[in-house]
């Protein structure tokens, strides 16, 4: 699969170390970046891997910053999107299960790279549940 993912200064470490498991798991990876731990501005990069999604370009796209509460914050502003801050596994599968999350966020801050490693693979490998959910995620996106 086809994945975008961004970070500030904050995540930039997770996400090198999730973009090599990503092409591990065989993923082509596009990282938007950023490219370094300068202090840079998550919007820029959350709104990079935003729109990849929503565009229908990447089917799937992960952000990471501190906490993750300001990527989500931007990306659930774009149309299409539908970004879930997980920090736990639990939280990951549901995401995919109930949500058909398409936007995977980290908080760079609170989790170490064997937890995040679990979730990505959880997230990727969860499927949308479908049924009484397809209902209610498509409810997100009306006005
Ligand atoms: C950067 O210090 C931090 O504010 C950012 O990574 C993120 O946690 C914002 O929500």
């Amino acid at each position: 699969m086809k994945v975008i993912i961004g970070s500030d200064h904050a995540g930039f470490s997770l996400k090198q170390q999730v973009n090599s498991l990503l092409e591990e798991m065989g993923h082509t990876v596009e990282d938007v970046g950023c490219h370094g731990e300068d202090s840079v501005d998550y919007p820029v990069y959350g709104k990079a891997v935003a729109k990849g999604v929503a565009s229908g370009q990447f089917p799937k796209g992960i952000l990471i910053c501190g906490s993750g509460l300001g990527m989500s914050m931007v990306a659930n502003r774009f149309t299409g999107v539908r970004a879930a801050l997980c920090n736990d596994l639990f939280s990951a599968i549901l995401s995919r299960r109930h949500n058909d999350a398409n936007l995977l966020v980290l908080g760079a801050r609170l989790i170490g790279i064997d937890l995040a490693g679990e979730i990505v693979k959880a997230w990727f490998q969860t499927e949308f549940d479908g049924g009484r959910h397809l209902r209610r995620v498509a409810q997100l996106d009306e006005a």
